[in-house]
Protein backbone atom coordinates (compact mmCIF):
# COMPACT_ATOMS: atom_id res chain seq x y z
CA UNK A 1 0.00 0.00 0.00
CA UNK A 2 1.47 3.14 -1.10
CA UNK A 3 0.59 6.40 1.68
CA UNK A 4 0.85 9.80 1.13
CA UNK A 5 -0.66 12.96 2.97
CA UNK A 6 -2.75 14.19 -0.19
CA UNK A 7 -3.42 12.12 -3.44
CA UNK A 8 -4.19 14.05 -6.14
CA UNK A 9 -5.88 12.17 -9.52
CA UNK A 10 -5.33 13.91 -12.09
CA UNK A 11 -2.47 15.55 -13.93
CA UNK A 12 -3.57 18.34 -15.75
CA UNK A 13 -4.23 21.97 -14.82
CA UNK A 14 -6.02 22.22 -11.57
CA UNK A 15 -4.41 18.59 -9.85
CA UNK A 16 -0.84 20.44 -11.18
CA UNK A 17 -1.91 23.71 -9.31
CA UNK A 18 -3.48 21.95 -6.13
CA UNK A 19 0.03 19.94 -5.86
CA UNK A 20 1.71 23.37 -5.96
CA UNK A 21 -0.34 24.46 -3.46
CA UNK A 22 -0.50 21.68 -0.88
CA UNK A 23 3.45 21.40 -1.43
CA UNK A 24 4.07 24.90 -0.40
CA UNK A 25 2.52 23.94 2.91
CA UNK A 26 4.63 21.04 3.36
CA UNK A 27 2.01 18.47 2.45
CA UNK A 28 3.20 15.06 1.12
CA UNK A 29 1.26 14.75 -2.20
CA UNK A 30 1.09 11.31 -4.36
CA UNK A 31 -0.11 12.44 -8.12
CA UNK A 32 -1.56 9.97 -10.09
CA UNK A 33 -2.28 10.09 -13.65
CA UNK A 34 -3.64 7.86 -16.36
CA UNK A 35 -1.07 9.42 -18.78
CA UNK A 36 1.78 11.90 -17.95
CA UNK A 37 0.80 14.75 -16.76
CA UNK A 38 2.07 16.48 -20.25
CA UNK A 39 -0.27 14.57 -21.68
CA UNK A 40 -3.30 15.73 -19.71
CA UNK A 41 -6.14 17.03 -21.56
CA UNK A 42 -5.34 20.67 -20.48
CA UNK A 43 -2.75 20.80 -23.22
CA UNK A 44 -5.30 21.17 -26.10
CA UNK A 45 -6.85 24.22 -24.86
CA UNK A 46 -6.13 26.54 -27.42
CA UNK A 47 -8.01 30.13 -27.17
CA UNK A 48 -7.39 31.95 -23.69
CA UNK A 49 -7.94 32.55 -20.04
CA UNK A 50 -10.07 35.50 -19.05
CA UNK A 51 -9.07 37.93 -16.53
CA UNK A 52 -10.48 41.51 -16.06
CA UNK A 53 -6.49 42.93 -16.75
CA UNK A 54 -8.18 46.20 -18.90
CA UNK A 55 -4.64 45.82 -21.10
CA UNK A 56 -6.47 46.08 -24.61
CA UNK A 57 -7.94 49.76 -25.36
CA UNK A 58 -11.31 48.21 -26.15
CA UNK A 59 -11.81 46.75 -22.75
CA UNK A 60 -9.16 49.14 -20.56
CA UNK A 61 -12.74 49.73 -18.75
CA UNK A 62 -13.32 45.85 -17.67
CA UNK A 63 -13.45 45.13 -13.88
CA UNK A 64 -13.77 41.70 -11.93
CA UNK A 65 -17.45 42.23 -11.22
CA UNK A 66 -18.06 43.10 -15.06
CA UNK A 67 -16.27 39.54 -15.52
CA UNK A 68 -18.52 37.98 -12.92
CA UNK A 69 -21.67 39.38 -14.62
CA UNK A 70 -20.91 38.24 -18.02
CA UNK A 71 -19.78 35.02 -16.50
CA UNK A 72 -23.31 35.04 -14.74
CA UNK A 73 -25.24 36.20 -18.01
CA UNK A 74 -23.19 33.42 -20.04
CA UNK A 75 -24.20 30.73 -17.26
CA UNK A 76 -28.11 31.68 -17.86
CA UNK A 77 -28.17 32.48 -14.39
CA UNK A 78 -27.54 29.20 -12.88
CA UNK A 79 -23.82 29.50 -11.78
CA UNK A 80 -23.86 30.22 -8.23
CA UNK A 81 -22.73 33.93 -7.50
CA UNK A 82 -20.41 34.35 -4.93
CA UNK A 83 -18.33 31.73 -6.82
CA UNK A 84 -18.22 33.25 -9.82
CA UNK A 85 -17.27 36.61 -7.95
CA UNK A 86 -14.13 34.72 -6.25
CA UNK A 87 -13.61 33.42 -9.16
CA UNK A 88 -13.49 36.22 -11.44
CA UNK A 89 -11.73 38.66 -8.51
CA UNK A 90 -8.97 35.87 -8.07
CA UNK A 91 -8.18 35.63 -11.93
CA UNK A 92 -5.79 38.95 -12.33
CA UNK A 93 -3.64 36.77 -9.62
CA UNK A 94 -3.79 33.91 -10.72
CA UNK A 95 -2.65 34.86 -14.11
CA UNK A 96 0.15 37.40 -13.28
CA UNK A 97 1.18 34.78 -10.84
CA UNK A 98 1.92 32.35 -14.10
CA UNK A 99 3.17 35.10 -15.87
CA UNK A 100 5.67 35.52 -13.13
CA UNK A 101 6.64 31.52 -13.03
CA UNK A 102 7.29 31.98 -17.05
CA UNK A 103 4.26 31.21 -18.75
CA UNK A 104 4.64 32.93 -22.18
CA UNK A 105 1.66 34.61 -23.16
CA UNK A 106 1.43 36.72 -26.06
CA UNK A 107 2.04 40.75 -25.43
CA UNK A 108 1.01 43.83 -26.58
CA UNK A 109 3.03 46.31 -27.91
CA UNK A 110 3.91 47.98 -24.86
CA UNK A 111 4.66 44.42 -23.55
CA UNK A 112 1.44 43.78 -21.60
CA UNK A 113 -0.42 40.48 -21.47
CA UNK A 114 -2.55 40.43 -24.73
CA UNK A 115 -5.97 39.97 -24.35
CA UNK A 116 -8.28 39.43 -27.08
CA UNK A 117 -12.26 38.90 -27.71
CA UNK A 118 -14.17 35.35 -26.61
CA UNK A 119 -17.89 34.59 -26.76
CA UNK A 120 -20.03 36.42 -23.83
CA UNK A 121 -17.90 39.78 -22.93
CA UNK A 122 -18.39 42.39 -26.11
CA UNK A 123 -14.54 43.27 -25.57
CA UNK A 124 -10.95 41.61 -25.57
CA UNK A 125 -10.53 40.07 -22.08
CA UNK A 126 -9.49 36.75 -22.80
CA UNK A 127 -5.12 36.22 -22.03
CA UNK A 128 -3.59 34.16 -24.42
CA UNK A 129 -0.60 32.57 -25.60
CA UNK A 130 -0.92 32.45 -29.51
CA UNK A 131 -3.37 29.63 -29.75
CA UNK A 132 -1.66 27.19 -27.21
CA UNK A 133 -2.65 28.71 -24.27
CA UNK A 134 -3.29 25.62 -22.42
CA UNK A 135 0.04 23.84 -23.38
CA UNK A 136 2.08 27.19 -22.22
CA UNK A 137 0.63 26.95 -18.79
CA UNK A 138 0.53 22.83 -18.59
CA UNK A 139 4.39 23.64 -18.97
CA UNK A 140 5.12 26.16 -16.77
CA UNK A 141 3.27 24.66 -13.60
CA UNK A 142 5.09 21.36 -14.45
CA UNK A 143 7.82 23.15 -14.46
CA UNK A 144 6.68 24.45 -10.93
CA UNK A 145 6.20 20.94 -9.67
CA UNK A 146 9.41 20.18 -10.71
CA UNK A 147 10.56 22.97 -8.83
CA UNK A 148 9.17 21.75 -5.44
CA UNK A 149 10.29 18.18 -6.36
CA UNK A 150 13.94 19.25 -6.32
CA UNK A 151 13.58 21.91 -3.14
CA UNK A 152 14.89 20.29 -0.49
CA UNK A 153 13.61 21.52 2.26
CA UNK A 154 9.95 20.81 0.75
CA UNK A 155 8.35 17.58 1.28
CA UNK A 156 7.41 14.99 -1.41
CA UNK A 157 5.93 15.02 -4.37
CA UNK A 158 5.80 11.48 -6.21
CA UNK A 159 3.84 11.19 -9.43
CA UNK A 160 2.56 7.55 -10.74
CA UNK A 161 1.88 8.24 -14.27
CA UNK A 162 -0.14 5.64 -16.11
CA UNK A 163 -2.12 4.39 -13.22
CA UNK A 164 -6.35 4.19 -13.44
CA UNK A 165 -8.13 4.85 -10.66
CA UNK A 166 -10.84 2.46 -10.68
CA UNK A 167 -12.39 3.04 -6.26
CA UNK A 168 -12.49 4.90 -3.51
CA UNK A 169 -12.15 3.77 0.26
CA UNK A 170 -14.96 5.04 2.27
CA UNK A 171 -14.66 4.52 6.04
CA UNK A 172 -18.13 5.58 7.42
CA UNK A 173 -18.17 9.34 6.22
CA UNK A 174 -14.74 9.74 5.54
CA UNK A 175 -12.75 9.22 2.22
CA UNK A 176 -9.93 6.63 3.72
CA UNK A 177 -7.93 6.52 -0.34
CA UNK A 178 -8.11 5.32 -3.65
CA UNK A 179 -7.52 1.93 -5.46
CA UNK A 180 -6.10 2.13 -8.51
CA UNK A 181 -4.69 -0.08 -11.34
CA UNK A 182 -1.40 0.58 -12.61
CA UNK A 183 -1.75 0.27 -16.16
CA UNK A 184 2.01 -0.74 -17.37
CA UNK A 185 1.39 -4.13 -14.83
CA UNK A 186 -1.91 -4.91 -13.90
CA UNK A 187 -0.73 -4.26 -10.01
CA UNK A 188 -3.99 -2.93 -8.48
CA UNK A 189 -2.79 -1.29 -5.47
CA UNK A 190 -4.48 1.17 -2.72
CA UNK A 191 -3.40 4.66 -2.18
CA UNK A 192 -3.52 5.53 1.66
CA UNK A 193 -3.89 9.61 2.23
CA UNK A 194 -5.82 11.66 4.53
CA UNK A 195 -7.34 13.55 1.26
CA UNK A 196 -8.15 12.70 -1.59
CA UNK A 197 -8.46 14.82 -4.91
CA UNK A 198 -10.00 14.66 -8.07
CA UNK A 199 -8.81 16.79 -10.76
CA UNK A 200 -9.69 14.56 -13.80
CA UNK A 201 -11.03 16.48 -16.34
CA UNK A 202 -14.39 16.09 -18.21
CA UNK A 203 -16.44 13.25 -20.04
CA UNK A 204 -17.07 14.28 -23.14
CA UNK A 205 -15.97 11.03 -24.60
CA UNK A 206 -19.42 9.71 -23.66
CA UNK A 207 -19.95 11.31 -26.90
CA UNK A 208 -19.33 10.38 -30.40
CA UNK A 209 -18.35 14.02 -31.59
CA UNK A 210 -15.95 15.52 -29.25
CA UNK A 211 -12.80 17.65 -28.86
CA UNK A 212 -11.94 16.33 -25.94
CA UNK A 213 -9.01 13.44 -25.61
CA UNK A 214 -9.75 9.95 -25.37
CA UNK A 215 -8.53 10.23 -21.49
CA UNK A 216 -11.99 12.09 -20.98
CA UNK A 217 -14.17 8.74 -20.35
CA UNK A 218 -15.90 10.67 -17.48
CA UNK A 219 -14.53 7.58 -14.88
CA UNK A 220 -12.91 10.72 -12.60
CA UNK A 221 -16.53 11.21 -12.10
CA UNK A 222 -17.84 7.84 -11.86
CA UNK A 223 -15.61 6.71 -9.22
CA UNK A 224 -16.96 9.41 -6.69
CA UNK A 225 -20.32 8.79 -7.78
CA UNK A 226 -20.27 5.20 -7.02
CA UNK A 227 -18.80 5.95 -3.73
CA UNK A 228 -21.73 8.03 -2.92
CA UNK A 229 -21.21 11.68 -3.86
CA UNK A 230 -23.47 13.16 -5.90
CA UNK A 231 -22.96 14.23 -9.73
CA UNK A 232 -24.53 18.61 -9.68
CA UNK A 233 -26.25 19.77 -13.03
CA UNK A 234 -24.51 16.66 -15.90
CA UNK A 235 -27.55 17.41 -17.61
CA UNK A 236 -25.36 20.43 -19.10
CA UNK A 237 -22.82 19.74 -21.77
CA UNK A 238 -21.31 22.19 -24.18
CA UNK A 239 -20.88 21.84 -27.88
CA UNK A 240 -18.16 24.18 -28.97
CA UNK A 241 -19.04 25.86 -32.68
CA UNK A 242 -15.97 25.43 -34.56
CA UNK A 243 -14.44 21.74 -34.52
CA UNK A 244 -13.21 19.96 -37.64
CA UNK A 245 -15.29 18.69 -39.56
CA UNK A 246 -15.18 14.92 -39.68
CA UNK A 247 -12.34 14.57 -36.47
CA UNK A 248 -13.75 17.26 -34.22
CA UNK A 249 -10.45 18.38 -33.03
CA UNK A 250 -11.08 21.65 -31.44
CA UNK A 251 -10.97 24.55 -33.70
CA UNK A 252 -10.46 27.81 -31.02
CA UNK A 253 -12.88 30.07 -30.68
CA UNK A 254 -9.78 32.58 -31.24
CA UNK A 255 -10.80 32.18 -34.83
CA UNK A 256 -13.73 33.83 -34.09
CA UNK A 257 -12.23 36.24 -31.94
CA UNK A 258 -9.73 37.66 -34.15
CA UNK A 259 -12.40 38.10 -36.60
CA UNK A 260 -13.56 34.98 -38.90
CA UNK A 261 -16.52 34.65 -40.31
CA UNK A 262 -19.38 31.70 -39.96
CA UNK A 263 -20.84 30.34 -43.62
CA UNK A 264 -23.37 28.74 -44.41
CA UNK A 265 -23.27 26.42 -47.75
CA UNK A 266 -24.86 29.89 -49.61
CA UNK A 267 -21.69 31.84 -48.44
CA UNK A 268 -23.67 33.81 -45.67
CA UNK A 269 -22.88 34.41 -42.46
CA UNK A 270 -26.18 33.33 -41.14
CA UNK A 271 -25.83 34.39 -37.37
CA UNK A 272 -27.26 37.52 -38.86
CA UNK A 273 -30.48 35.96 -39.51
CA UNK A 274 -31.11 35.18 -36.19
CA UNK A 275 -32.53 37.42 -32.79
CA UNK A 276 -30.03 36.45 -30.07
CA UNK A 277 -26.69 36.45 -32.41
CA UNK A 278 -27.64 39.44 -34.97
CA UNK A 279 -25.52 41.78 -32.73
CA UNK A 280 -22.58 39.49 -31.31
CA UNK A 281 -22.14 37.51 -34.62
CA UNK A 282 -19.77 34.93 -34.00
CA UNK A 283 -18.55 36.11 -30.42
CA UNK A 284 -21.83 35.28 -28.78
CA UNK A 285 -21.87 32.30 -26.43
CA UNK A 286 -21.41 29.07 -27.04
CA UNK A 287 -24.44 27.73 -26.74
CA UNK A 288 -26.24 30.26 -28.91
CA UNK A 289 -23.76 30.21 -31.91
CA UNK A 290 -24.05 26.29 -31.80
CA UNK A 291 -28.13 26.34 -31.66
CA UNK A 292 -28.23 28.36 -33.99
CA UNK A 293 -25.74 26.31 -36.82
CA UNK A 294 -28.17 23.41 -35.40
CA UNK A 295 -31.22 25.31 -36.67
CA UNK A 296 -29.18 25.76 -39.93
CA UNK A 297 -28.84 22.35 -40.22
CA UNK A 298 -32.50 21.25 -39.82
CA UNK A 299 -33.65 24.15 -42.13
CA UNK A 300 -30.85 22.86 -44.86
CA UNK A 301 -28.58 25.11 -45.15
CA UNK A 302 -25.29 23.60 -43.80
CA UNK A 303 -22.80 22.33 -46.01
CA UNK A 304 -23.78 18.62 -47.53
CA UNK A 305 -26.26 19.05 -44.68
CA UNK A 306 -23.34 18.16 -41.83
CA UNK A 307 -21.11 21.42 -41.70
CA UNK A 308 -20.38 25.12 -42.26
CA UNK A 309 -17.57 27.55 -43.46
CA UNK A 310 -14.95 29.09 -41.25
CA UNK A 311 -13.52 31.89 -43.54
CA UNK A 312 -10.39 33.53 -42.10
CA UNK A 313 -8.92 34.72 -45.31
CA UNK A 314 -9.49 38.32 -44.93
CA UNK A 315 -7.40 37.88 -41.49
CA UNK A 316 -4.71 37.35 -43.85
CA UNK A 317 -2.09 34.89 -43.51
CA UNK A 318 0.64 37.13 -41.69
CA UNK A 319 -2.35 37.75 -38.72
CA UNK A 320 -3.38 34.00 -39.33
CA UNK A 321 0.43 32.83 -38.87
CA UNK A 322 0.77 35.34 -35.66
CA UNK A 323 -2.28 34.53 -33.57
CA UNK A 324 -3.65 31.06 -34.67
CA UNK A 325 -0.77 29.06 -35.55
CA UNK A 326 -1.69 25.69 -34.48
CA UNK A 327 -4.78 26.00 -36.13
CA UNK A 328 -3.83 26.87 -39.40
CA UNK A 329 -1.16 23.42 -39.02
CA UNK A 330 -4.69 21.97 -37.73
CA UNK A 331 -6.56 22.34 -40.57
CA UNK A 332 -3.39 21.98 -42.83
CA UNK A 333 -3.16 18.38 -41.30
CA UNK A 334 -6.18 17.05 -40.74
CA UNK A 335 -8.18 18.65 -43.53
CA UNK A 336 -5.33 19.70 -45.71
CA UNK A 337 -7.28 22.71 -45.99
CA UNK A 338 -4.78 26.32 -45.66
CA UNK A 339 -6.79 28.92 -44.03
CA UNK A 340 -5.28 31.43 -45.23
CA UNK A 341 -6.43 30.16 -48.99
CA UNK A 342 -9.26 28.50 -47.77
CA UNK A 343 -12.85 28.49 -45.76
CA UNK A 344 -12.04 25.67 -42.97
CA UNK A 345 -15.04 22.80 -42.95
CA UNK A 346 -16.56 23.07 -39.30
CA UNK A 347 -19.30 21.31 -37.17
CA UNK A 348 -20.35 21.96 -33.29
CA UNK A 349 -19.04 19.07 -31.65
CA UNK A 350 -19.14 18.22 -27.67
CA UNK A 351 -16.64 20.10 -26.00
CA UNK A 352 -17.15 20.75 -22.02
CA UNK A 353 -18.68 19.22 -19.41
CA UNK A 354 -20.34 21.96 -16.82
CA UNK A 355 -21.54 19.05 -14.80
CA UNK A 356 -19.40 17.40 -12.64
CA UNK A 357 -18.95 15.82 -8.52
CA UNK A 358 -20.41 18.40 -6.32
CA UNK A 359 -18.41 20.57 -4.70
CA UNK A 360 -18.26 23.65 -2.29
CA UNK A 361 -16.43 27.18 -2.91
CA UNK A 362 -13.58 25.76 -1.53
CA UNK A 363 -13.61 22.50 -3.48
CA UNK A 364 -15.21 20.11 -0.85
CA UNK A 365 -17.83 17.20 -1.22
CA UNK A 366 -19.84 15.92 0.80
CA UNK A 367 -18.02 13.12 1.69
CA UNK A 368 -15.54 14.82 4.15
CA UNK A 369 -11.95 14.44 3.04
CA UNK A 370 -12.66 13.77 -1.24
CA UNK A 371 -12.43 16.97 -2.66
CA UNK A 372 -12.54 18.16 -6.49
CA UNK A 373 -11.28 21.13 -8.71
CA UNK A 374 -11.06 21.91 -12.73
CA UNK A 375 -13.52 20.47 -15.29
CA UNK A 376 -14.36 17.20 -12.95
CA UNK A 377 -15.95 19.75 -10.51
CA UNK A 378 -18.72 21.42 -10.17
CA UNK A 379 -18.67 24.53 -8.09
CA UNK A 380 -20.57 26.12 -9.48
CA UNK A 381 -18.87 28.81 -11.92
CA UNK A 382 -20.07 27.96 -15.04
CA UNK A 383 -24.19 27.03 -14.76
CA UNK A 384 -25.99 25.91 -17.96
CA UNK A 385 -23.12 27.32 -20.17
CA UNK A 386 -19.83 28.00 -19.72
CA UNK A 387 -17.74 31.51 -21.41
CA UNK A 388 -15.02 30.72 -23.51
CA UNK A 389 -11.64 31.35 -21.60
CA UNK A 390 -13.07 30.33 -18.25
CA UNK A 391 -11.99 27.10 -18.04
CA UNK A 392 -8.40 27.46 -17.75
CA UNK A 393 -9.26 29.73 -15.12
CA UNK A 394 -11.46 27.69 -12.81
CA UNK A 395 -8.26 25.08 -13.47
CA UNK A 396 -5.89 27.89 -11.67
CA UNK A 397 -7.83 29.46 -9.11
CA UNK A 398 -10.35 26.45 -7.88
CA UNK A 399 -6.92 24.53 -8.07
CA UNK A 400 -5.19 27.01 -5.63
CA UNK A 401 -7.78 27.38 -3.24
CA UNK A 402 -8.49 23.62 -3.37
CA UNK A 403 -5.22 22.81 -2.28
CA UNK A 404 -5.22 25.40 0.47
CA UNK A 405 -8.41 24.16 1.65
CA UNK A 406 -7.17 20.49 1.94
CA UNK A 407 -3.91 21.49 3.68
CA UNK A 408 -6.06 22.88 6.55
CA UNK A 409 -8.01 19.53 5.95
CA UNK A 410 -5.27 17.52 7.17
CA UNK A 411 -3.81 19.39 9.95
CA UNK A 412 -6.94 19.29 11.71
CA UNK A 413 -7.88 15.70 10.72
CA UNK A 414 -6.91 12.47 13.15
CA UNK A 415 -7.17 9.40 10.84
CA UNK A 416 -9.39 6.67 12.59
CA UNK A 417 -7.62 3.01 12.76
CA UNK A 418 -10.68 1.85 10.75
CA UNK A 419 -9.44 3.70 7.96
CA UNK A 420 -6.72 1.40 6.97
CA UNK A 421 -9.14 -1.66 6.83
CA UNK A 422 -11.34 0.13 5.02
CA UNK A 423 -9.02 0.95 1.93
CA UNK A 424 -7.36 -2.57 2.49
CA UNK A 425 -10.63 -4.11 1.51
CA UNK A 426 -11.69 -1.69 -0.86
CA UNK A 427 -8.16 -2.88 -2.72
CA UNK A 428 -9.46 -6.15 -2.31
CA UNK A 429 -12.51 -5.09 -4.25
CA UNK A 430 -10.66 -3.48 -7.19
CA UNK A 431 -8.14 -6.81 -7.51
CA UNK A 432 -11.03 -9.03 -7.84
CA UNK A 433 -12.53 -6.88 -10.19
CA UNK A 434 -9.99 -6.86 -12.86
CA UNK A 435 -9.42 -10.29 -12.39
CA UNK A 436 -12.69 -11.50 -12.97
CA UNK A 437 -12.73 -9.36 -16.82
CA UNK A 438 -9.42 -11.23 -17.00
CA UNK A 439 -10.67 -14.71 -15.64
CA UNK A 440 -12.95 -15.01 -17.74
CA UNK A 441 -15.61 -12.07 -18.07
CA UNK A 442 -18.72 -12.50 -20.65
CA UNK A 443 -20.11 -12.42 -24.50
CA UNK A 444 -20.78 -8.93 -24.65
CA UNK A 445 -17.92 -7.05 -26.83
CA UNK A 446 -17.21 -3.38 -25.29
CA UNK A 447 -16.48 -1.80 -28.03
CA UNK A 448 -20.19 -2.31 -29.44
CA UNK A 449 -21.24 -0.95 -26.19
CA UNK A 450 -19.53 2.03 -26.48
CA UNK A 451 -20.15 2.73 -30.02
CA UNK A 452 -23.67 2.39 -29.12
CA UNK A 453 -23.87 4.74 -26.13
CA UNK A 454 -21.42 7.23 -28.00
CA UNK A 455 -24.53 7.63 -30.69
CA UNK A 456 -26.78 7.33 -28.73
CA UNK A 457 -25.87 10.56 -26.73
CA UNK A 458 -25.21 12.29 -29.94
CA UNK A 459 -28.22 11.27 -31.39
CA UNK A 460 -30.72 12.29 -28.37
CA UNK A 461 -29.19 13.88 -25.93
CA UNK A 462 -27.02 16.56 -28.14
CA UNK A 463 -27.96 20.38 -28.75
CA UNK A 464 -31.67 20.37 -29.30
CA UNK A 465 -33.40 17.55 -27.10
CA UNK A 466 -37.10 16.42 -26.30
CA UNK A 467 -38.85 13.75 -23.85
CA UNK A 468 -39.37 11.49 -26.57
CA UNK A 469 -35.67 11.36 -27.17
CA UNK A 470 -34.00 11.59 -23.56
CA UNK A 471 -36.56 9.22 -22.73
CA UNK A 472 -35.71 6.77 -25.68
CA UNK A 473 -31.69 7.21 -24.59
CA UNK A 474 -32.54 6.36 -20.71
CA UNK A 475 -33.99 3.28 -22.01
CA UNK A 476 -31.07 2.46 -24.32
CA UNK A 477 -28.34 3.85 -21.44
CA UNK A 478 -29.99 0.94 -19.10
CA UNK A 479 -30.02 -1.55 -21.64
CA UNK A 480 -26.24 -0.73 -22.03
CA UNK A 481 -25.59 -0.75 -18.77
CA UNK A 482 -27.17 -4.21 -18.40
CA UNK A 483 -24.93 -5.60 -21.17
CA UNK A 484 -22.14 -4.00 -19.68
CA UNK A 485 -22.80 -6.60 -16.55
CA UNK A 486 -21.76 -9.72 -18.89
CA UNK A 487 -18.92 -7.70 -21.06
CA UNK A 488 -15.48 -9.69 -21.46
CA UNK A 489 -11.80 -8.70 -22.70
CA UNK A 490 -10.46 -10.90 -25.53
CA UNK A 491 -6.74 -10.12 -24.36
CA UNK A 492 -5.75 -11.27 -20.76
CA UNK A 493 -2.70 -10.09 -20.64
CA UNK A 494 -1.67 -7.56 -17.55
CA UNK A 495 1.32 -5.62 -18.93
CA UNK A 496 -0.24 -2.53 -20.97
CA UNK A 497 -4.00 -4.08 -21.86
CA UNK A 498 -5.80 -1.12 -23.01
CA UNK A 499 -8.58 -3.19 -23.93
CA UNK A 500 -8.73 -3.68 -19.98
CA UNK A 501 -8.08 0.05 -19.47
CA UNK A 502 -11.01 1.12 -21.38
CA UNK A 503 -13.10 -2.05 -20.48
CA UNK A 504 -13.16 -1.22 -16.73
CA UNK A 505 -13.48 3.11 -18.43
CA UNK A 506 -16.61 2.28 -20.21
CA UNK A 507 -18.25 1.19 -16.86
CA UNK A 508 -17.94 4.41 -15.82
CA UNK A 509 -18.92 6.30 -18.45
CA UNK A 510 -22.37 4.23 -18.73
CA UNK A 511 -22.84 5.71 -15.33
CA UNK A 512 -21.88 9.19 -16.03
CA UNK A 513 -24.27 8.83 -19.29
CA UNK A 514 -27.17 7.71 -17.10
CA UNK A 515 -26.81 10.83 -14.77
CA UNK A 516 -26.93 13.10 -17.89
CA UNK A 517 -29.70 11.89 -19.32
CA UNK A 518 -31.86 11.25 -16.20
CA UNK A 519 -31.05 14.88 -15.04
CA UNK A 520 -31.99 16.25 -18.69
CA UNK A 521 -35.10 13.97 -19.24
CA UNK A 522 -36.21 15.55 -15.55
CA UNK A 523 -35.53 19.35 -16.61
CA UNK A 524 -38.48 20.25 -18.04
CA UNK A 525 -36.86 24.06 -19.19
CA UNK A 526 -34.65 25.34 -21.69
CA UNK A 527 -31.55 27.10 -20.01
CA UNK A 528 -28.09 27.55 -21.60
CA UNK A 529 -26.66 24.58 -23.43
CA UNK A 530 -29.91 22.67 -22.25
CA UNK A 531 -32.45 23.05 -25.03
CA UNK A 532 -35.62 21.15 -24.72
CA UNK A 533 -38.16 21.84 -27.67
CA UNK A 534 -40.89 20.91 -25.70
CA UNK A 535 -40.19 23.20 -23.01
CA UNK A 536 -38.70 25.95 -25.01
CA UNK A 537 -38.48 28.66 -22.53
CA UNK A 538 -36.26 29.04 -19.56
CA UNK A 539 -38.56 28.54 -16.17
CA UNK A 540 -37.16 30.65 -13.18
CA UNK A 541 -40.19 29.60 -10.74
CA UNK A 542 -39.35 26.36 -11.58
CA UNK A 543 -36.03 25.68 -12.40
CA UNK A 544 -33.32 28.10 -10.67
CA UNK A 545 -31.66 25.42 -9.25
CA UNK A 546 -28.48 23.08 -9.22
CA UNK A 547 -29.31 19.13 -10.31
CA UNK A 548 -28.06 16.77 -8.08
CA UNK A 549 -27.72 13.16 -9.03
CA UNK A 550 -27.14 10.04 -6.07
CA UNK A 551 -26.52 6.66 -7.38
CA UNK A 552 -29.01 4.29 -6.45
CA UNK A 553 -29.62 1.00 -6.73
CA UNK A 554 -31.31 1.66 -9.63
CA UNK A 555 -30.03 4.02 -11.26
CA UNK A 556 -29.48 8.37 -10.63
CA UNK A 557 -31.53 9.41 -7.78
CA UNK A 558 -32.32 13.56 -8.40
CA UNK A 559 -32.79 16.30 -5.95
CA UNK A 560 -32.24 20.07 -6.26
CA UNK A 561 -30.57 22.62 -4.26
CA UNK A 562 -31.29 26.54 -4.98
CA UNK A 563 -28.88 28.23 -6.72
CA UNK A 564 -26.47 31.01 -4.88
CA UNK A 565 -27.55 34.76 -6.02
CA UNK A 566 -26.69 37.66 -4.25
CA UNK A 567 -25.22 39.76 -6.69
CA UNK A 568 -27.24 39.63 -10.18
CA UNK A 569 -31.04 39.83 -10.59
CA UNK A 570 -32.07 36.72 -13.11
CA UNK A 571 -32.71 38.76 -16.35
CA UNK A 572 -33.15 38.01 -19.96
CA UNK A 573 -29.82 36.83 -21.81
CA UNK A 574 -29.70 39.81 -24.06
CA UNK A 575 -26.30 40.28 -26.49
O1 LIG B 1 -12.13 27.73 -28.33
C1 LIG B 1 -11.28 27.60 -27.47
O2 LIG B 1 -10.15 28.03 -27.61
C2 LIG B 1 -11.66 26.97 -26.23
C3 LIG B 1 -11.56 27.64 -25.11
C4 LIG B 1 -12.33 27.21 -23.93
O3 LIG B 1 -13.02 26.20 -24.02
O4 LIG B 1 -12.29 27.91 -22.92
Amino acid sequence: MRSHDVLIVGGGLAGLRAAVELNKANVKVGLISKVHPLRSHSVAAQGGINASLGNHPRGDYDTAMRHAFDTVKGSDFLADQPAVVRMAKDAPLRVFEIEHWGCPFSRTDEGKIAQRPFGGAGFPRTCYASDKTGLAMMHTLFEQMIRYQQAAERQELVVYSEWLVIGLAVDGDLCAGAVAMNIKTGEVDGFRAEAVLFATGGAGRIYGNSTNAIINSGMGMAVPYRAGVPLKDMEFVQFHPTTLCGSNILISEAARGEGGYLLNKDGHRFLADYPDSKKAMEVAPRDIVARNMAREILAGRAVEGTHFWLDLRHLGEEKIQKQLPGIRDLAIRFAGIDPADRPVPVQPGQHYTMGGIDVDRSGASPLKGLFAAGEAACVSVHGANRLGGNSLLDTIVFGAITGEAMAEFIAGHVRPASADKALAEAAARGREAVERLLGGGGAEDPVSIKDEMKKTMMEKVGIFRDRADLSAALAKIRELKDRYRRVGVSFKGKILNQELRSTIELGGSLDVAEAVVAGALAREESRGSHSRTDFPKRDDAGWLKHTLAALAPEGPRLSYRDVELGYFEPAERVY
